[in-house]
């Protein structure tokens, strides 16, 4: 009987403490999610609807699906264009001014992008969605951002 009490009572001491490095890992997750700069939830905004398109871009029959990708990705990228990151590696005059054109770039291919599937030119689209990937990546090259 005594056994069973004990025993009782060290089943929750033990998940207790094995709960104790689990939380703290989480909590460390968490933080980590709130640090996210503006520029940071944007980017990863166009990242998810970049790689969608990359699926589905010549797919006539998710058009709509794909205009609306387009959209989202092109109003993302407005908001990062006018956003820096966090103030520990702010940017100099020159670095801003080369991240702005950039990002202009971006949003003039996804206008091309939007286009060719208004003329309902599906491989031209595609075309412009690779385009936007390889912008991504001279992009995050030259900020020296690691690729995801
Ligand atoms: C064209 C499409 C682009 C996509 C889909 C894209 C996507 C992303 C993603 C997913 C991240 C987060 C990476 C991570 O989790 O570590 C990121 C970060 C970043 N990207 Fe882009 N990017 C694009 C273009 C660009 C361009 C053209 C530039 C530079 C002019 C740029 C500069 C940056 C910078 C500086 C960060 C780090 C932001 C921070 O954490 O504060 N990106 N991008």
């Amino acid at each position: 009987m005594k056994l069973r009490h004990l025993l009782l009572l060290l089943i929750p001491l033990a998940a207790f403490g094995f709960a104790q490095p689990v939380c703290a890992a989480d909590k460390g997750a968490h933080s980590h999610g709130e640090d996210e700069s503006p520029l940071h939830e944007a980017m990863k905004t166009m990242g998810r609807a970049l790689r969608k398109l990359n699926r589905q871009i010549d797919d006539p029959a998710l058009i709509d699906s794909s205009k609306e990708l387009l959209a989202r990705m092109k109003a993302a990228t407005e908001t990062a264009k006018g956003l820096e990151p966090s103030p520990e590696n702010a940017w100099t005059g020159a670095e801003k001014a080369d991240f702005r054109k950039r990002l202009e770039a971006v949003i003039v291919t996804i206008d091309k992008a939007e286009q060719a599937l208004a003329e309902g030119e599906f491989d031209v689209a595609k075309e412009r969605v690779a385009d936007l990937t390889r912008e991504k990546k001279a992009g995050h090259e030259e900020f020296d951002v690691g690729d995801d």
